[in-house]
């Protein structure tokens, strides 16, 4: 069988994010099934703006769409920030609207935060607008990260890391199935 690959975005451009780490140790645990390719540059993209989103768009902008169109499946590792989805991930998905590049794509969602509950939820509903394709069975959220997840990319904390294999579990399932198939 070969290895799918899979974009990682995570919603934290921060020095030394946990989500940066959870993609770290997500990517080690799944590598027999996944080449997983981090997308770094979220903090480049421009402000979006409907006017700019032509056949002028910036560079970056396709150079972001070309990776997702690229990759057989997209996993986000985020955290939450006052209740709310943190602005550059959001900025990096508006860009995405009008060109579908999550349409039908299998997405895995981890909310990695202190709570979470708020942001993910609307990042739930974000991706279920665009058409991300089975985010509902793919999606979980891990309270106190910090305390759950070490910067050198281990899951530190027994239930969450049969948690995130299991998920993971029905992500590179979803990777193989029809692309008509919804769980
Ligand atoms: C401006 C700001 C707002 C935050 N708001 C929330 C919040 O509403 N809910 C929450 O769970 N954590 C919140 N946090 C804490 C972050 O979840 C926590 O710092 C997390 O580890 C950041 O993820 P990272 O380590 O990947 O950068 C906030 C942090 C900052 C800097």
């Amino acid at each position: 069988m070969y290895k799918k690959n899979v974009i990682a975005i995570c919603g934290s451009t921060r020095h030394n994010s946990i989500n940066h780490s959870l993609i770290n140790a997500i990517s080690h645990i799944s590598v027999q099934d996944l080449n997983i390719s981090v997308y770094s540059k979220i903090g480049n993209l421009p402000q979006f703006n409907p006017d700019d989103d032509d056949e002028n768009v910036a560079k970056e902008v396709t150079d972001f769409r070309r990776q997702l169109d690229q990759a057989d499946g997209i996993l986000i590792c985020t955290p939450e920030y006052a209740h709310g989805v943190p602005g550059s991930l959001k900025n990096a998905i508006d860009w995405t609207v009008s060109s579908s590049n999550f349409t039908q794509k299998p997405t895995m969602l981890v909310t990695a935060s202190t709570d979470g509950k708020y942001g993910h939820a609307a990042l739930l509903e974000t991706l279920k607008a665009i058409d991300a394709k089975n985010v509902d069975s793919l999606q979980m959220v891990i309270e106190f990260a910090k305390t759950k997840v070490s910067l050198d990319g281990r899951i530190t904390d027994d239930d969450t890391l049969i948690k995130i294999s299991t998920l993971l579990s029905t992500f590179v399932g979803s990777l193989y199935v029809n692309t008509e198939t919804e769980f």
